[in-house]
């Protein structure tokens, strides 16, 4: 029998991790669904009985997802009570950044004056914010970290092929952000489920740009610098990614479906959102839905969403929220968390 592995010392008292406050930045540009008819063959029907998009915020010529990122983090800084310099590392989730390095949140740091913060990007397309929610968590838990930046911010009006009626009419820009700190009486992030299936990385990609195909004229001709997505395939991979990372993690809270009071999904199609939400069995009162008037913004869905609830004051303090999402990779994330 093999013995059982010691650990070297006993695990450390975690504290408790919660969201502090919120904010979101919506370029103001609206790209409508009619103003895509005059772009490539579609149709408002179209676009709405398939994804529910009615329009979508497209980012001015120079703003930048650092632009986009810095407006989201002086909200969020501003809801919480926060001065920038008290925030110590700043996490942005994109796929859109400004450069490939140095990081935008390094960017981001210098824009709001947070001076003494550490800064790094996490890349989990559509996933992001979760994935960098839950990296935030475990700083704050352990001690190590008092206040943390997390932000979800996308230009992906960069990286979509405008001639491209597949892809061009599902995505927009913006940015949210949360204050991540823990907070008395409060018991925040209750349990999460983080996972990736690396066969699967053709399936939603943006090809050019790294050293596996530099950009080149060709690879710009092939029109490869762009997104590229096998939608069924994401489809029908995210409906049940979806699904069975918000039981696991609901399992992992001890929370059953009538527990939760919203769900906030990540906005990628009214469709994929209205099979998950009765597949867990949850009324669609009880789930955020902004996906008409900003379409799929990537990593911001989430944070924008959930700054939307909180400002509109449908949060209540204690309520139990779930959020879940799905992007390239592929990703899935799920969070359950006590709202303060
Ligand atoms: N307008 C009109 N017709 C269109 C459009 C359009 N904008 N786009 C596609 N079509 C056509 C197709 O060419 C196809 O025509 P064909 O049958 O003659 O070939 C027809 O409409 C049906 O296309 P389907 O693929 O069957 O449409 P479907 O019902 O699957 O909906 C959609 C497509 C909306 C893309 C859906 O599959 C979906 O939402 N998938 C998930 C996408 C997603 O969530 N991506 C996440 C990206 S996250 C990231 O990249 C960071």
């Amino acid at each position: 029998m093999r013995a059982t592995r010691q650990h070297p010392r006993p695990p450390l008292p975690r504290r408790n991790v919660s969201i502090i406050g919120t904010g979101a930045y919506l370029p103001e540009r609206v790209l409508t669904n009619a103003d895509l008819e005059k772009m490539v063959d579609t149709s408002d029907e179209w676009i709405f009985t398939r994804t529910g998009i009615k329009e979508r915020r497209i980012a001015a010529e120079g703003e930048l997802t650092s632009d986009l990122g810095a407006a989201a983090a002086r909200v969020a800084l501003q809801n919480a009570g926060v001065d920038a310099r008290e925030i110590d590392l700043i996490i942005v989730a994109t796929c859109t950044g400004d450069t490939v390095f140095p990081s935008t949140a390094c960017h981001i740091q210098h824009k709001i004056g947070a001076t003494r913060a550490a800064a790094f990007d996490i890349q989990a397309a559509c996933s992001g914010f979760l994935y960098s929610l839950i990296t935030a968590e475990q700083f704050v838990a352990s001690g190590v970290y008092d206040t943390v930046l997390v932000i979800g911010a996308e230009k992906l009006s960069s990286v979509v092929n405008w001639k491209d009626r597949n892809t061009c009419v599902l995505f927009g820009d913006g940015a949210g952000a949360v204050i991540v700190r823990s907070k008395e009486g409060c018991n925040g992030i209750l349990a999460s489920d983080l996972g990736s299936d690396g066969a699967q990385t053709d399936i939603l990609s943006l090809p050019a740009g790294g050293c596996r195909m530099p950009i080149t004229a060709q690879v710009l001709a092939e029109g490869k610098n762009y997104i590229q997505m096998s939608g069924k395939e994401v489809y029908r991979f995210a409906v049940n990614a979806m699904i069975r990372s918000s039981e696991r993690t609901m399992e992992l809270a001890g929370l059953k479906t009538e527990d939760i009071a919203w769900v906030i999904p990540h906005q990628a199609n009214i469709r994929i959102i209205n099979t998950v939400a009765e597949r867990l069995e949850v009324p669609g009162e009880r789930v955020y839905v902004n996906v008409h008037r900003y379409g799929n913004t990537s990593a911001a869905c989430i944070p924008i969403a959930m700054h939307e609830a909180s400002s509109a004051g449908q949060l209540k303090p204690g309520d139990a929220i779930l959020m879940v999402a799905f992007g390239g990779g592929l990703t899935w994330a799920s969070a359950a968390l006590e709202w303060c």
